[in-house]
């Protein structure tokens, strides 16, 4: 099964949560950042799993672009999950965050959720990442390993 776990990071932090998920996917995962996939390696995935740090409440114009890029008809009826990483700050809660927002575009999409949006902390604005954090993604990960082992 293709397993991709897709994502962006400007200081590294979403690259570390997103290396953490794929390893509960042994050997099964193609973690890549969003720029450096082909959107036709994307059609046919058993799982789709997208994040993105957020900005201003948003994904970061790059997992835009590869979102609105995605044919509908490459991912209908796929299995997704999305994450991000934000800050701990507690003003940043005004904004929103990316995951519900790439999870919304991709069930837009056709693409069926298997778990709700995730999330994961960074430390300020940059970074590092909290303590944990990377345990906990590697969890997620074999959490969604398992529901889909299910379906
Ligand atoms: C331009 C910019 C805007 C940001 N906006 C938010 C925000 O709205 N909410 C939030 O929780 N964090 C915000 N942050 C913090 C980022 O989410 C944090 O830098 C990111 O999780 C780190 O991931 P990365 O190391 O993969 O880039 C922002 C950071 C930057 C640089």
């Amino acid at each position: 099964m293709k397993v991709f776990v897709l994502y962006d990071s400007l200081y590294g932090n979403t690259q570390k949560i997103a290396e953490a998920i794929g390893q509960a996917f042994i050997g099964e995962a193609r973690v890549s950042k969003v720029t450096q996939i082909n959107l036709s390696e994307v059609e046919g995935a058993g799982l789709l799993i997208v994040g993105s740090p957020t900005h201003g409440g948003r994904p970061t114009p790059a997992v835009q672009d590869f979102l609105k890029n995605i044919p509908g008809s490459s991912i209908q009826g796929t299995s997704f999950a999305a994450f991000d990483t934000r800050s701990s700050i507690l003003i940043a809660r005004v904004f929103g965050y990316a995951s519900p927002r790439i999870a919304a575009t991709l069930k837009e999409k056709g693409g069926m959720m298997i778990s709700p949006p995730e999330a994961f902390f960074v430390v300020g604005s940059k970074g590092p990442l909290k303590d944990g954090e990377l345990e906990r993604a590697l969890n997620w990960g074999k959490k969604l390993k398992e529901i889909l082992e299910r379906k």
